[in-house]
């Protein structure tokens, strides 16, 4: 069957449609019902069936004589160290972390945050959890102490897994003390901490609290897979949303796991006994799904990377790593090829490695720019996949579907809409735009299996996020275009998510943090364009009557709190003082407007027909041309 026949059906009969691919999987019990509506109106998939994602992952290939292929190829530069473990030792390892929770206590339903660098005990802990029906919520280590306790006040875990340090290229950062910090910080406070001690940083542990990983697994209990619902939660993975409180985006169990393996297949091309290589993070949805579970679902091999594309030696890592282990598909952020390009323009490094492995790369998680795109694509001589989706869908909305029928790539766009996925562009009324318009990316419901069926402990935010907008559709939140043949352009963001190096963040948190500061009156944060890292945020700030402090002070005050209160990831290093913010006249902050102003010629962008003041838009453009921010970097100052 060729695209336009899978994905007609997939929207038409699609309860068909979804138990065909439901029946590829090992269930304990097979779903009574396919597609339903839950006591609060929710779609629910496969309500009914009992499964174990951990068994899909690991019992079910030992179970079926892949116990000896190789799951999980660690590689990490930054500690020179590799290691392989085979489905039947993984499987093992799973089965006594498993063990070593359930002695903390935790059990079916209980939360627990895992807060690790890309290390093993990283996807082993995941699966362990998996294993006892316990819910895991990973932190990316990139997050401040403030961050990590956010989130455990939201998840209320029985206990936190974590690490003595992370590496970012040659700098160890010690994880305990962000820890300390984090609990101290928190209301709620989990019983156990299990710490993986690595060579690099030793911690300190609190007798009673803190346990050696080791010590415990020597003396763990291997435990069977937990036969869970289909819907009950694997995961809770908070994502940035437009306020300081991040979103607990919940991921079920059997919608989850019958949608990555369906995926596996039909975007990535991916079969049993083949390695991919995802070089993202298991702190983001893409290293949830496609370094952990879709992967090890489909019985593929995976390898899982702890090192960055460059100065881990040098901008040939991917290259290294791609025909080291035999890779037949690569996935990244773009802005991880932008760094390669940015040292190594004419690929050279490329010269010493054979990648012929390599068939397609997949890139998502932030705009494909056609630069890199093209820089990419002929560079590599192959199919370069830009894909769309984000933590709320679990896995792409738009892809070429390189393993169904590929087709030819249009510059600037994702290509079509994956199967299950009913895309449509709403103008702000909620009607449906003609072919080639800009608008609102919409899918209507239901949406298909993965997606989150609501976030955690708030339905009512759940609502108000995605539903409540346009009546009977999700909304993305990205704006864009479908064109004639039905490519899907995405043109960015409508809310006030940012992203930066491929990593979301919400300038509604960081203007939170900035406000808090003594000094400041009132302060708008935008995204502005930045050649490496998709955008960074830039902080404009007026200050309160009569406080007498020095920008450059301030500058220093304000990064660092950012850098405290979210996280280095956040990389806010440019704060202008102005005299005024250009607002409308009911007082709200004119930020998209600002954001055109660093793009575009300041003569040409037109003045909001609602604006209060239209000399504050003048205070901005002098603003950026005295701190070089956007289109003024350079020589036009
Ligand atoms: N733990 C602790 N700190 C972290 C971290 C982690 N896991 N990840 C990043 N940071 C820190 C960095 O050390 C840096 O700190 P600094 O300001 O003290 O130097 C800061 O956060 C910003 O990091 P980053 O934005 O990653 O910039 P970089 O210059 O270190 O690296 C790239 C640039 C492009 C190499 C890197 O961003 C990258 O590989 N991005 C790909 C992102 C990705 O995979 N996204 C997943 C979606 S698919
Ligand atoms: P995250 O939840 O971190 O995956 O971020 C999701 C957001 O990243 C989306 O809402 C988009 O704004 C952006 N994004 C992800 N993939 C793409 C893509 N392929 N093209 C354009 N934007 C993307």
């Amino acid at each position: 069957m060729g695209y336009r026949d899978v994905y007609t059906e997939s929207i038409q009969d699609r309860e068909a449609f979804w138990r065909k691919q439901a029946e590829k999987l090992d269930w304990f019990q097979p779903p009574s019902e396919i597609l339903s509506k839950d006591e609060r109106g929710f779609y629910r998939w496969f309500r009914g069936g009992q499964l174990n994602v951990a068994h899909l992952a690991l019992d079910a290939h030992v179970d079926g004589g892949r116990g000896d292929q190789t799951a999980i190829i660690y590689d990490s530069p930054v500690t020179a160290t590799q290691k392989r473990f085979t489905y039947r030792e993984l499987r093992d390892e799973v089965a006594r972390a498993a063990g070593m929770l359930r002695g903390l206590g935790v059990d079916k339903g209980d939360r627990v945050i895992i807060y690790m660098p890309m290390i093993p005990e990283a996807i082993i802990s995941m699966l362990a959890c998996a294993r006892l029906g316990a819910i895991h919520s990973v932190v990316f280590g990139g997050f401040s102490p403030n961050e990590l306790a956010i989130r455990i006040n939201d998840a209320q875990p029985k206990a936190l897994l974590t690490a003595s340090c992370g590496i970012e290229f040659e700098r160890v950062i010690p994880y305990k003390p962000l820890v300390d910090e984090a609990l101290r910080r928190a209301d709620h406070s989990p019983d156990n901490t299990v710490i993986v001690q690595r060579p690099q940083a030793a911690a300190e542990l609190q007798p009673g609290r803190d346990h050696d990983w080791n010590d415990l697994m020597a003396g763990a209990q291997a435990v069977d897979p937990v036969p869970v619902d289909a819907t009950d939660p694997l995961y809770i993975l908070y994502t940035s949303g437009t306020t300081g409180k991040p979103k607990g985006v919940v991921r079920d169990s059997g919608g989850y796991a019958v949608a990555l393996n369906f995926s596996m297949e039909t975007i990535y091309d991916l079969h049993p006994g083949e390695v991919f290589w995802t070089a993202s993070d298991v702190g983001w949805v893409v290293g949830h799904s496609y370094i952990v579970y879709a992967p090890l679902i489909r019985g593929c091999t995976s390898v899982v990377y702890e090192g960055k594309p460059v100065r881990t030696p040098d901008a040939g890592a991917f290259w290294r790593v791609i025909s080291e282990h035999k890779a037949k598909a690569f996935f990244t952020a773009p802005t991880a090829f932008r760094a390669v390009k940015k040292e190594d323009p004419e690929a050279k490094h490329l010269e010493k490695y054979d990648i012929s492995c390599l068939k397609n790369v997949f890139v998502a998680g932030e705009r494909l720019d056609p630069p890199t795109y093209e820089w990419l694509s002929s560079t590599l001589k192959r199919p370069v996949v830009d894909h769309w989706w984000q933590t709320e869908t679990g896995w792409a909305i738009v892809a070429n579907p390189m393993g169904i029928e590929p087709h030819p790539v249009k510059s600037g766009s994702a290509s079509l809409p994956v199967p299950g996925y009913d895309i449509r562009v709403l103008n702000d009324n909620g009607q449906e735009l003609p072919a080639g318009q800009q608008g609102n990316l919409a899918v209507q419901l239901p949406l298909p299996p993965g997606c989150l069926p609501t976030l955690w402990n708030d339905d009512a935010r759940f609502k108000k996020s995605y539903l409540e907008r346009f009546s009977g559709f999700y909304d993305t939140s990205d704006g864009g275009f479908i064109d004639e043949e039905g490519y899907v352009f995405i043109m960015g963001r409508v809310d006030d998510v940012i992203n930066i190096a491929g990593h979301r963040l919400s300038t509604g948190e960081m203007e939170e943090v900035i406000g808090g500061h003594a000094a400041v009156a009132e302060c708008a944060v935008v995204g502005i364009h930045d050649e490496l890292k998709g955008e960074l945020p830039v902080a404009f700030v007026v200050l309160k009557d009569g406080v007498d402090i020095a920008p450059e002070q301030l500058e220093k005050e304000l990064v660092q709190a950012v850098r405290n209160e979210i996280g280095a990831i956040a990389a806010m290093r440019q704060v202008a003082v102005v005299s005024k913010l250009p607002k409308t006249r009911s007082g709200k902050i004119l930020r998209k407007t600002i954001r055109s102003l660093s793009q575009e010629d300041p003569e040409k962008v037109p003045t909001p027909s609602t604006i209060d003041d239209p000399g504050s838009l003048d205070v901005i453009v002098e603003a950026m041309q005295e701190r070089g921010i956007g289109q003024y970097d350079g020589n036009d100052g």
